[in-house]
């Protein structure tokens, strides 16, 4: 069986987590690996359906897209999460259930973010219509060793998708 790990993307919302996640997915299949991607977005859709955005409810998110990929990557499978992940004692928290466990950093300065504003999101949370959230009025605590970090206002998405890939060759993953 190939070795399956947990490849985890963090970040503010709009810093690219899902664009390169998406991008990077056909490569690694390319190379033989299997792949699945749990994208926080997603995940709310159905796993975590009626979880909010406080802290105990992210932490539950977490905590379940950790449990999945851990189940995932001990079954050969490389196991992409995409979501904010906001805290670090929760991601360290399943880098300790799973030491193949390669953190990936998705960032670009908040104006960056915000002004991509994808889902319309940044303009109500700074309207006040949505409380709490990420980068604005919650925190973001950034990872402090993180094995990839991906500078997306200056990167291409095939520059971080490369960096990434000759991250996991440096590391034997791939
Ligand atoms: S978390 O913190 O890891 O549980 O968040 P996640 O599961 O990745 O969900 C983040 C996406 O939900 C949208 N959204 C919010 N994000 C942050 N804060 C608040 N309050 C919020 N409300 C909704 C947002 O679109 C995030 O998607 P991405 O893809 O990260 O932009
Ligand atoms: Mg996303």
């Amino acid at each position: 069986m190939e070795k399956g790990f947990i490849l985890w993307f963090t970040g503010l919302s709009g810093s690219g987590k899902t664009t390169i996640t998406k991008a990077l997915e056909p490569e690694l299949k390319a190379r033989g690996c299997k792949v699945e991607i749990l994208d926080g977005d997603v995940v709310r859709t159905n796993l975590s359906k009626g979880l909010g955005f406080s802290r105990e409810d992210r932490d539950t998110n977490i905590r379940r897209i950790g449990f999945v990929a851990n189940l995932l990557s001990r079954n050969g499978v490389v196991a992409i999460t995409a979501a904010i992940s906001p805290y670090r004692a929760i991601r360290d928290e399943i880098r300790g259930i799973e030491p193949n466990f390669v953190e990936v950093y998705v960032t670009a300065p908040l104006e960056v973010c915000e002004s991509r504003d994808v889902k319309g999101l940044y303009a109500k949370a700074r309207a006040g219509e949505i409380k709490g959230f990420t980068g604005i009025d919650d925190p973001y605590e950034e990872p402090l060793n993180p094995e990839i970090i991906c500078y997306t206002e200056r990167e291409s998405v095939e520059e971080s998708v490369k960096k990434v890939l000759s991250k996991l060759e440096e590391l034997g993953y791939i």
